[in-house]
């Protein structure tokens, strides 16, 4: 078929405007570009002048405007260009964990008035915070914690009517909190927002009354770890929404606290430690959230044991220490249902300590050191957590009881925690990059500190608590459609700030490395608090180390085009020459999409498809498929997202997803307007809807809806065996693994063979058509190339030559007659790669004839020590027999080659003298290092595939 002349001249109309025409609007372009110039690392596919086609990694565009920047834990080094001003459009700009960048913080960021995320935890940033960033009116998000930033709080800040989270916490701030003074406003204006987090700054001045009012909504106000002076305004009580209060640490702060404050019914934790208070220890009365109060070392007038002590229905952690309380501490306290830990040393207790027989059962220390308790009695069931009574009349010299003995170190509870890996034994250990997941899988994690600024509780001996908080994560973190598989946690213990510290991997799911994109995504979920832990853990903030992507995997494919015609559409308003030419290459498109089978492949394809046929042995049979809607398939894939794209195939892409059942599912889509792909798609359809085995990877369904083409698979978590040979997928292959491998895959394709109705050719076995279940069972996989041999099953067809270089049958290439037989010489071809781990055809050395010239009988593994995979260990059983039967399988002539039927009947055997592991054994998997091969390759091609009759031949996707 020709194209007509007019079509042809608008196609080079449209391809010449749109050259004109780039996807983003230049201002943006060229302001990334200059923003990058000043840092080392950028992202690896910041290239170009095209930040919205070819999707930078952190970059998010509406339209052709840059909208999202977000570069999390990238290592990028160096300082924040003024030329951000020119990302007018920009709304999300994250930093975060970017220990390097810093510098003063361009002035200019005031003038983005769409921004409304601005975070930038964990840099370096130094200087005063502009008091432009008050102009930022949508704002509803500043995180600028953890940086070195200095000078006061601007007054303008109080402009941000929108902010809901401001976060100043943990730098060299100084100077007063700056209130309303008749014209000009400040925190006290700040009503919609909730969170202040100001510790851990050298901030100073009174706490002025103004900023706690009835218009405020605040829930936690953070003012820990400064220098404020005066006393706590009494205008604290009217928060009454306020559930986290902390003045902890003000060496300054002094008089009474307002009696008002068990009016704060909300208030779960009070820290109020480490300062000069003075007047009655206040009454807790009816403060009935309360579970955490820490009021140690103030100057409080403390005379007897307060009423309230017993009356907190929700109290974990009590700390009282150093205050001269007196009295005899009444026995209801260690009754109280939550309480876990009493920190009373240096008081006034006397009497008899009475812990009863009902003492809480999550109570874990009692320290009373230092006190004036002269007896003890303890109930029927007998407390045998920590007490120490060190310092009390009880302890005469010489006791050797066991409260009277000082505890080694000065928090006697806290064994650290560490997150089980309940791995069996494992031979090698990880790649240096890479540790152990808790599903012990080698992977490199994502990694970084995380600090709670006020946790509920205070017992860290219990390893629930962060099993509960591991878990969970894990289930936010999968429900937000990043690809994080499990979280380790370890070593939790409360920081000289008391913050509650711990150390936090996340590890990747389905593979050894996160993207660029996904820590650009999981960055910014800890940074602007996307993931919400559970209430117990209180406010927190994540400090993330810097990830080290390794250039080989974690690219991610800069040549990805969309598909531009809404694009170029949406950018020609005015160009209607433009527009017609666009409708008239759409209807051009789509008609010759509708209409595949005209051209020659039709020939090729035993799928004879045609909508119009009405006979039945031609329709498709879909048993066991069902369709899916485009919208559907966007719905469980999350949009086609790039969280869940999980590889790039030969005509398409691959993306997770999830249906409404539960079940994963693997969506592959094929690129828009390839036409290429519609005959291996329908040949797919067909194909696999009638084959059923453990051993072939099973459809779930299709989706035909608006020109697209999509396949529903069954969700295979272990990724390909190329990938397990080469050391990419984490997946550890030692010889009888292998051996097990190897064995499904061959009964996969005996399967085809021998039992499928009508027999099928693969035609296309190689490693990456074969994936590894949670179980490493092997299915064969992508049957696009595939054939049916004759109505008897064993007959050969002619048929234009496909398949893959290296794999690829030469009898068949000469003959063009296919059989079985092509699939037995691929197989062979497998089984050398799976014992070698080198690619069939590398630099022109060709693994077959490799294999020949080495193999020596004579000698201890056929002498072929040098080519064998040295991953493999130590323990071969059977390698001989394998070799043998590989190299009987790439004999030249199909006739000489055995059946995929003998070929599982010998690998069988092979398993057995293995003495393989049982068909269900776990995936206990390690992770090795891919090598190059230490002796090239010898000779040529085997094929001469230069010059005229170049067979088609499947690219391999990188
Ligand atoms: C700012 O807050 C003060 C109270 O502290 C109030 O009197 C004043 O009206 C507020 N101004 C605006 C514009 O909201
Ligand atoms: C206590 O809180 C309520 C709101 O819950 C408020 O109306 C009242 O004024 C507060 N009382 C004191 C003494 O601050
Ligand atoms: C305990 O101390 C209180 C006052 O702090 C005092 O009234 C009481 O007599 C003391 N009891 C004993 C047994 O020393
Ligand atoms: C984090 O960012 C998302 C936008 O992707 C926003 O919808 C969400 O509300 C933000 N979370 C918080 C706590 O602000």
């Amino acid at each position: 078929m020709g194209f007509s002349p007019w079509l042809v001249f608008l196609i080079s109309v449209l391809v010449q405007t749109s050259a004109i025409l780039a996807d983003t609007d230049p201002r943006d372009s060229s302001a990334l570009t200059a923003i990058a110039d000043n840092w080392k690392n950028k992202p690896s596919n910041w290239n170009g002048n095209d930040p919205c086609r070819d999707k930078w990694v952190g970059i998010i565009c509406t339209g052709n405007r840059v909208t999202s920047v977000r570069l999390s834990s990238f290592g990028l080094s160096g300082t924040l260009s003024g030329d951000i001003q020119s990302l007018s459009e920009l709304v999300y700009l994250d930093l975060s964990y970017n220990k390097d960048l810093g510098g003063p913080l361009p002035a200019i960021i005031g003038s983005l008035s769409n921004l409304q995320n601005l975070i930038l935890v964990g840099c370096t940033f130094s200087g005063e915070i502009p008091k432009e960033l008050g102009q930022l009116s949508n704002l509803i998000f500043l995180s600028l914690n953890s940086n070195k930033f200095s000078g006061s709080i601007p007054a303008t800040l109080g402009n941000l009517s929108k902010l809901y989270w401001f976060d100043l916490a943990d730098n060299k701030l100084t100077g007063e909190l700056p209130i309303f003074d008749g014209t000009n406003l400040g925190l006290d204006n700040l009503t919609n927002t909730k969170h202040f987090h100001f510790g851990i700054n050298q901030l100073s001045g009174p706490i002025p009354s103004q900023i706690f009012s009835s218009y405020m909504k605040l829930i936690h106000v953070l003012l820990d770890n400064n220098n404020f002076s005066g006393s706590i305004p009494p205008t604290l009580g009217l928060l009454s929404t306020l559930e986290v209060l902390r003045f902890d640490n003000n060496p300054q702060l002094n008089g009474q606290v307002p009696s008002n404050i068990n009016n704060l019914t909300k208030l779960a934790e009070l820290h109020l430690e480490n300062s000069q208070l003075t007047g009655p220890l206040p009454d807790l009365t009816g403060m009935s959230a309360l579970s955490f109060v820490d009021m140690s070392n103030n100057s409080f007038n403390a005379s007897d044991v307060p009423s309230w002590f017993t009356t907190l229905p929700s109290l974990t952690s009590l700390f009282l220490e150093n205050l001269k309380i007196g009295g005899q501490l009444p026995q209801a306290l260690f009754s109280l249902p939550a309480v876990q830990t009493l920190r009373l040393r240096g008081n006034r207790f006397n009497g008899t300590l009475t812990i009863g027989s009902d003492f809480s059962t999550q109570l874990q220390l009692i320290d009373l050191r230092d006190n004036q308790i002269s007896s003890i009695t303890v109930g029927g069931s007998q407390y045998s957590n920590t007490l120490i009574l060190v310092g009390n009349p009880i302890c005469v010299p010489g006791s050797n009881d066991k409260y009277c003995v000082a505890p080694g170190q000065s928090n006697p509870t806290a064994p650290p925690y560490s997150t089980a890996r309940n791995c069996s034994a494992l031979p090698t250990p990880c790649l240096s990059n890479q540790l152990l997941s808790p599903s012990c899988i080698c992977a490199v994690p994502y990694r970084g500190t995380l600090f709670f600024r006020s946790p509920s509780f205070s017992d860290l001996t219990s390893p629930t608590t962060f099993v509960t908080l591991e878990q969970d994560m894990e289930t936010k973190f999968q429900k937000l459609n990043v690809p994080v598989g499990s979280i380790a946690i370890h070593d939790p213990f409360f920081d000289s700030n008391n913050n509650l510290q711990m150390s936090l991997e996340l590890f990747p799911s389905g593979k050894v490395q996160f993207s660029e994109q996904d820590i650009s995504d999981v960055g910014f979920m800890l940074s602007n608090q996307t993931y919400k832990p559970p209430s117990t853990f209180g406010p927190y903030y994540f400090i993330g180390q810097q990830y080290s992507f390794t250039n080989d995997l974690a690219v991610p494919s800069q040549s990805k085009k969309t598909n531009r015609l809404p694009l170029i559409v949406g950018a020609s308003a005015g160009g209607a020459v433009l527009a017609v030419a666009v409708i008239a290459i759409a209807i051009f498109i789509s008609r010759r999409k509708r209409t595949p089978k005209r051209t020659e492949d039709r020939s090729q394809s035993f799928v004879s498809w045609d909508m119009k046929s009405t006979s039945a042995s031609t329709a498709p049979q879909l048993r066991g498929a069902r369709t899916f809607s485009f919208d559907e398939l966007r719905k469980i894939t999350n949009n086609f997202s790039e969280a869940n794209d999980i590889g790039n195939g030969g005509y398409g892409k691959v993306y997770r997803g999830t249906l409404p059942s539960g079940q994963l599912v693997a969506v592959k889509r094929s690129q828009q307007g390839s036409l290429q792909g519609s005959l291996e798609f329908r040949t797919e359809i067909e194909l696999l809807s009638r084959v059923h085995h453990r051993n072939v990877v099973s459809l779930v369904g299709f989706c035909l809806d608006q020109d697209e083409q999509i396949l529903v698979y069954e969700y295979v978590p272990n990724g390909t065996l190329k990938e397990s040979l080469t050391g990419k997928s984490g997946v550890r292959l030692d010889w009888r693994r292998r051996l097990r491998v190897v064995l499904g895959a061959a009964k996969g394709v005996a399967y085809l063979h021998e039992l499928a109705d009508p027999p099928i050719v693969h035609r296309d076995i190689k490693s990456s058509n074969v994936l590894l279940d949670e179980r490493l069972n092997a299915k064969v996989s992508d049957f696009g190339l595939s054939k049916p041999l004759g109505e008897d099953g064993r007959g050969q067809v002619t048929t234009q030559v496909k398949g893959t270089m290296g794999y690829l049958d030469p009898e068949y290439y000469m003959t063009q007659q296919l059989t079985g037989k092509s699939d037995v010489y691929s197989f062979g071809v497998l089984m050398l790669e799976v014992a070698t781990a080198r690619k069939p055809l590398e630099r022109g050395r060709y693994i077959v004839r490799e294999v020949k010239a080495a193999v020596d009988r004579s000698k201890d593994l056929y002498g072929l020590h040098e080519l064998l995979d040295p991953a493999l260990g130590a323990a071969l059983a059977g390698l001989e027999q394998y070799v043998d039967l590989a190299l009987r399988c790439v004999e030249e002539a199909g006739a000489d080659r055995p059946s995929m039927g003998e070929v599982v009947g010998e690998i069988e055997r092979m398993v057995k003298m293995a003495g393989g592991p049982g068909p269900d054994s776990a995936s206990e998997s390690m992770s090795y290092a891919s090598r190059t091969p230490r002796h090239p390759y010898g000779g040529d091609s085997p094929f001469d595939y230069s010059g005229g009759g170049m067979p088609s031949t499947r690219v391999e996707p990188k």
